[in-house]
């Protein structure tokens, strides 16, 4: 079974899909962190994305793995966990310009539906109801308010010890979130059949009651 979690930045997606494959014991995968070690990769390696055989030999040789652990989630970039590294500033600037080029999307998806081929699993991402898995058993697309999706930004950032002001994170949302919509492939958007929240004003065990509740009742 293929449990879809879509929306915008900084809607609890991950915090909540991974509680919700805790609850279920299916795999949570977050599409985003790939994107994120691609993106990585890139700054690290100086490689223009524009440049598509630079880009693809990049593709050809990462390898991205994903462990779960003691209810911890760790994000290995070739063998090296970079959890924290993926989660910085610099990165996050990047991404949305990296996850907008089809040859990353096209090996990115391809990897998803591997992983997922296998076992029962929880993926959040943009597109995940809409092309990698249009068939999903249930699709979720969580919305919320650009300031309070600030405020959570901002509690993310402090815990790796960055600093930013509420408005320029606010800023940094709203500029992703339009990128993200407006690309040309798979674009943020949501799947015609999937079921809207809006966790604005939503606690996080809310927004995981209101997903499982939803599951229980249509199985
Ligand atoms: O969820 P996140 O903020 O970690 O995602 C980082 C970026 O990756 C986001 O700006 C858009 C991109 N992304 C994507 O294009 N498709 C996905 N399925 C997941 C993320």
């Amino acid at each position: 079974m293929i449990i879809a979690i879509d929306g915008p930045a900084a809607t609890g997606k991950s915090t909540t899909a991974k509680s919700v494959a805790q609850q279920l014991g299916f795999l949570y995968l977050d599409t985003g962190a790939m994107y994120r070690c691609v993106t990585l990769a890139v700054l690290n390696e100086g490689v223009d994305i524009k440049n598509s055989d630079q880009l693809n030999d990049l593709l050809s040789e990462i390898d991205i793995d994903i462990k779960m652990e003691d209810g911890s989630y760790e994000i290995f970039l070739n063998n090296i966990d970079v959890s924290v590294e993926i989660r910085t500033p610099d990165v996050t600037r990047k991404v949305s310009a990296v996850s907008a080029v089809k040859d990353v999307r096209l090996s990115m998806v391809r990897n998803q539906r591997k992983i997922a081929s296998k076992t029962d699993c929880v993926m959040e991402g943009r597109d995940i109801g809409t092309v990698v898995f249009p068939n999903a058993e249930f699709k979720f697309f969580l919305i919320a308010d650009s300031y309070v999706r600030a405020e959570r930004r901002l509690k993310d950032l402090r815990a790796i010890g960055e600093e930013k002001s509420i408005e320029e994170l606010e800023e940094d949302i709203k500029r992703r979130d339009e990128y993200d919509s407006s690309r040309e492939i798979s674009p943020l958007k949501k799947a015609e059949d999937a079921i809207v929240i809006d966790t604005t004003y939503l606690s996080i065990d809310e927004q995981v009651s209101r997903i499982i509740e939803i599951i229980n009742i249509k199985q």
